[in-house]
């Protein structure tokens, strides 16, 4: 059995609740309700186990986070670990008085997404309006002085606003920008045909990245492009590798490696509310099944780069294939690569909406927005 390092970070989805609907979310297919969350003390002993396993941040995320009244204690109780705390949030309910509040319990930095740089397109992808909230949550952020950052999801219907998403970032104060390329998993799986940009697309966005980072090579905020793997050809090393740098706590104290990994079947995550996150993470099963090398077969087993890229993503490998132990099918490598190579290929440009006349009412066609459970 591979030895794991110490786990870098805990990624707290103290709720799946969320008022923002994207047909993108990363949460899985079925949510945790609300009655089944962890209490604020469950997650103040998980924090305190953290700490003491090595981990130095705390992503607490959902859902929305603000959605939980005790916020501010869980944060407090993750401050008294140790454990420096990024608050990821859509910005929507973060107000001044929420934020100080906040940050006199320990808070260190706030992630704000927005999900296009103008209000039709954004509120659209939301589901719901909400790109208002999202600017008023920005200006208390940097009146605050936290360290701030930005994260956008791409797609089809924003990739050509790349440069005015840029733009937006700079204007509101973002330090970072994560200009995050969809993955398909869990909830975006089922709304990969409206969402799947075609090369020439990407080949523009990416284009467009190269110049600004060119005319700025010191100035704005730092610009992080997370890779569209459908179209590279080599896999992401997802999550730095299974088991090896990350834990994530679910609203309901369910434990995985990966957040999206709430749907390979037959793992049995373990549960904080059972288990030690130090038994967790040295001794579970779920953790121990796709760490290291040892597990891979087809291609990855004999590969030179299975130490670089860990066979690529276990939740895309079994999205797909339904068999998460397979090479990651975005490899070209892969035998399982034409479930990829096949769709991209086929896939030409048609004329999207920029977003700047659109109006709710135009939903792109096949669009399946989050809703509650
Ligand atoms: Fe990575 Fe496996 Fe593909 Fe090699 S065969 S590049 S290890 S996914
Ligand atoms: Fe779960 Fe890649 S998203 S391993």
């Amino acid at each position: 059995m591979t030895v794991p390092p110490a786990p870098w970070a805990l990624l707290a989805e103290v709720t799946h609740a969320c008022p923002l609907h994207c047909p993108y979310c990363s949460n899985p297919v079925e949510l945790v309700r609300r009655s089944r969350e962890l209490a604020t003390a469950d997650w103040e002993r998980v924090f305190g186990e953290a700490a003491d396993l090595g981990v130095v941040q705390a992503h607490v995320s959902g859902g929305e986070p603000l959605l939980r009244p005790d916020l501010a204690a869980i944060v407090a109780a993750a401050h008294r670990a140790g454990v420096y705390t990024q608050l990821v949030t859509s910005g929507v309910g973060l107000t001044a008085t929420r934020l100080e509040e906040l940050v006199k319990a320990g808070l260190n930095s706030v992630q704000l997404s927005v999900q296009d740089a103008r209000a039709p397109g954004s509120d659209l992808i939301a589901g719901r309006v909400s790109y208002a909230d999202k600017g008023r949550a920005a200006g208390v952020i940097r009146a605050a002085g936290v360290p701030f950052g930005l994260n956008v999801v791409l797609h089809r219907h924003n990739l050509d606003h790349l440069p005015e998403i840029i733009a937006l970032g700079a204007a509101w104060g973002a330090e970072r920008i994560e200009l995050a390329n969809v993955q398909f998993y869990g909830w975006a799986l089922r709304n990969r045909a409206a969402l799947l940009p075609a090369r020439e697309q990407l080949d523009r966005a990416k284009a467009t990245l190269a110049a600004h980072r060119d005319a700025h090579p010191e100035g704005g905020p730092e610009l992080v492009w997370v890779m569209p793997d459908y179209y590279e050809g080599v896999p992401k090393p997802c999550m730095g590798g299974w088991g090896m740098r990350s834990i994530t706590v679910g609203p309901d104290g369910t434990a995985l490696p990966c957040p999206a990994a709430y749907a390979i079947e037959g793992l049995a995550p373990p549960n904080v509310r059972d288990r030690s996150l130090s038994w967790i993470w040295t001794e579970s099963p779920a953790f121990a099944a796709y760490r290291g090398t040892g597990w891979m077969t087809g291609p990855c087993g004999t590969c030179p780069r299975r130490e670089t890229d860990f066979g690529g993503c276990r939740c895309q490998a079994f999205a797909l294939t339904g068999d998460a132990a397979r090479t990651d099918p975005a490899c070209s490598l892969s035998p399982d690569h034409h479930l990829i190579r096949d769709l991209v290929e086929g896939l030409h440009e048609t004329a999207v909406d920029g977003g700047e006349s659109r109006t709710a009412a135009t939903v792109p066609s096949g669009f399946v927005y989050r809703r509650p459970t």
